[in-house]
This record gives structure tokens, C-alpha cells and sequence, in this order.
């Protein structure tokens, strides 16, 4: 058995199930959560909040070390505070999601909140262990991750599931919306979501969130037992 807690690095698509996936496997282990995503939404509202255009990437990059931001990681009510104002609905806007991409290419900020996701990793270490989840998590944040996870889905399943989410919204706009940001999402320069060395790769199109908490909670077990 290991003398400090697990890390599980949960990477993939936008609407993969991975904030579903990653709370409930969290939960189940004992496990703290950390959504990445989160932060990087966080920083990108303060920005908005700012008035700063998100497409000068200067002062974007200038400013970023301005705003507090703070993750709560109980895996059953997951918080995320900027300067201490509670931004949890905020940050899931259009408005965020429209400028996330830009604001999340600038190395400034990424280099900052990675930062704070090693603290998040580092506390998670001192209890049973952590997941988390984003697009560079078994890549660049913590490639020493002894679970490393990259979760897919069928685009136009994940929109029709996103859909059913948010309660009737436009399925061929959501599909539309999810494609281009995994197209920015992979294709950048700075730390893309690519499949990180030694990662396991689970398409979720054809599962119930609860079979692939199952196969994942089943991988963690095994790594546990195998150390
Ligand atoms: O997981 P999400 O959809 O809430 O993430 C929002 C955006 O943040 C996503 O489009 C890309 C960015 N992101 C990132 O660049 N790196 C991460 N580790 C997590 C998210």
C-alpha cells in the first residue's frame, strides 16, 4: 500500500461526462475533486469583469495574477470563489463559455493556475487523494499521476446529452459549439488536450454514467492494489 493518496488525472473532450464522472468516482473513493475547467472559467470571468478584451493576450497575461481564486474540492457540492465572491453559476454562462478558449491559451495564466492545481494536488496528497480533471492534467500538471484517464464521446451523442442537461436547448448548436472548442481545445500551441503518456483511454458514447464510474473506479483499485 502507498504511504500518501492516490492521484487520479482525468483528461478529455468537452461534455465526455468527465465533471459527472470524476464527482461521483471522487465520492465513491473518498477521494477530493478539483475541476480545472473551473479555474480556468473563474479567471475568464474576472477578466470579462475587468472589461479587459480577452483577445489581448498582454493584458490578459499583465493582470492575471490579480484575482483570488480559491477551489472548494468536496466532491458532492464542489465551490469555486474569486475574491471571495461565490462564482459557481457565473462562471457557467455563455458569455464565460464564448471567451474561456482565449482567455486559457495565454501562458501567464496557465503557468498561474497550475500553480494553484499543484497546492489543490499537494493538500488532496495529504488525505486519501485527489481527481482531477481538464485538458493538460496527465500531460503537464501531473504527469507522475499513477491513474491517467482520457474520456471521449461521439460528438452528437454529447450534444444530445448536453442538450437533455440544460433542458431543451438546440442539440445541432450544441454539437456545433462542442466541436469548435475541442478543435481549439486540441489545437493549440500551449499545453493542447492531446492523450497523455500511459493514459487510459475510455470512450463513454455507448455507457451510463454509472458503468463508466464502475471502469474507472475498477482501474483505481487495481493500481491501488498493484502498490
Ligand atoms: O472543462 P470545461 O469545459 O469547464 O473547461 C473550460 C475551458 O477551459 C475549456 O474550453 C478549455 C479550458 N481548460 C484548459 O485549457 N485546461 C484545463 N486543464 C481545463 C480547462
Amino acid at each position: 500500500t502507498r504511504d500518501t493518496g492516490i492521484v487520479v488525472a482525468v483528461d478529455g473532450t468537452s461534455g465526455s461526462g468527465k465533471s459527472s464522472t470524476c464527482r461521483a468516482v471522487a465520492s465513491r473513493l473518498g477521494l477530493r475533486y478539483l475541476d480545472t475547467g473551473a479555474m480556468y472559467r473563474a479567471m475568464t470571468w474576472w477578466i470579462l469583469e475587468q472589461g479587459i478584451d480577452v483577445h489581448e493576450a498582454s493584458t490578459v497575461a499583465a493582470r492575471s495574477g490579480e484575482p483570488q481564486i480559491v477551489s472548494g474540492t468536496d466532491p458532492s457540492g464542489p465551490t469555486i470563489h474569486v475574491d471571495g465572491r461565490d462564482v459557481g453559476v457565473e462562471i457557467r454562462s455563455d458569455r464565460v463559455t464564448g471567451a474561456v478558449s482565449p482567455v486559457s491559451t495565454v501562458p501567464e495564466v496557465r503557468a498561474r493556475l497550475v500553480d494553484l492545481q499543484r497546492a489543490e494536488i499537494a493538500a488532496g496528497l495529504q488525505g486519501a487523494g485527489i481527481v482531477v480533471e481538464g485538458r493538460d492534467i496527465g500531460s503537464v500538471v501531473a504527469p507522475e499521476a499513477p491513474v491517467k484517464l482520457y474520456l471521449t464521446a461521439d460528438p452528437a451523442a454529447r450534444a444530445a446529452r448536453r442538450a437533455a442537461e440544460e433542458g431543451g436547448s438546440d442539440v445541432a448548436a450544441t454539437e456545433q459549439s462542442l466541436r469548435s472548442r475541442d478543435a481549439i481545445d486540441s489545437g493549440r500551441a500551449v499545453s493542447p488536450l492531446t492523450m497523455a503518456e500511459g493514459a487510459v483511454h475510455l470512450d463513454t458514447t455507448s455507457y451510463t454514467l454509472e458503468e463508466v464510474v464502475d471502469q474507472v473506479v475498477a482501474l483505481v483499485e487495481a493500481q491501488e492494489a498493484a502498490t
